[in-house]
């Protein structure tokens, strides 16, 4: 069974493994191996990390096999990562993961979420209410890489 739970200091090294094991195996799918490269790099900061994870609001999916996923949100309603662990992925851990965070919003009286969806993810997010604002291209390291820029009213 799975569980929606508040991230742990010791969770930090898993999640970033699943992290670049998500981008590299699954966004690979969407993205050319430089755009992979920069998103996911060999030389991850796990202190930069371990402040993200902290500062914004992560939410850890767990079953029997360990962490499946996180998502993230910030108290402006901004959705920063979302990822699953890719052997988990299509089987509901991410609908799971998202009705966790809208359920926090309206915890926390927020009225709208957003988010940058890669191309992997919109149709995800599309497919549960969000609508896409526009596509914008993001520079890292000099790479461009697309997202979409999504919200959606929690009315
Ligand atoms: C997008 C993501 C978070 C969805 O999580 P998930 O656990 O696979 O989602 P669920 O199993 O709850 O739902 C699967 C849905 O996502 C869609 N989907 C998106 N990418 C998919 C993929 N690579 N494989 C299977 N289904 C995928 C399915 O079509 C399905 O749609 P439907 O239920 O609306 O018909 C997950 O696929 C993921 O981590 N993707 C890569 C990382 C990423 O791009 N994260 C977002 C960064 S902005």
């Amino acid at each position: 069974m799975t569980n929606i739970r508040p991230y742990k200091d010791n969770d930090a090294p898993v999640l970033i493994t699943l992290f670049t094991e998500t981008v590299r195996r699954i966004n690979i799918s969407d993205y050319t191996p430089e755009q992979i490269a920069v998103w996911a790099p060999k030389d991850e900061d796990a202190a930069s990390w371990r402040e993200r994870f902290v500062r914004c609001m992560t939410l850890v999916a767990e079953d029997e096999r360990g962490i499946a996923g996180f998502g993230q949100l910030e108290v402006n309603g901004h959705i920063d990562c979302f990822y699953v662990a890719h052997d988990r992925i299509g089987s509901g851990v991410g609908s799971m993961l998202l009705r966790a965070i809208e359920q926090r919003a309206h915890e926390l009286g927020i009225g709208m979420l957003h988010t940058e969806a890669s191309i992997t993810a919109r149709p995800f997010f599309a497919r549960r209410g969000f609508r896409t604002v526009q596509e914008q291209s993001v520079a890292r390291k000099g790479i461009a890489l697309t997202n979409f820029s999504m919200e959606k009213d929690l009315g």
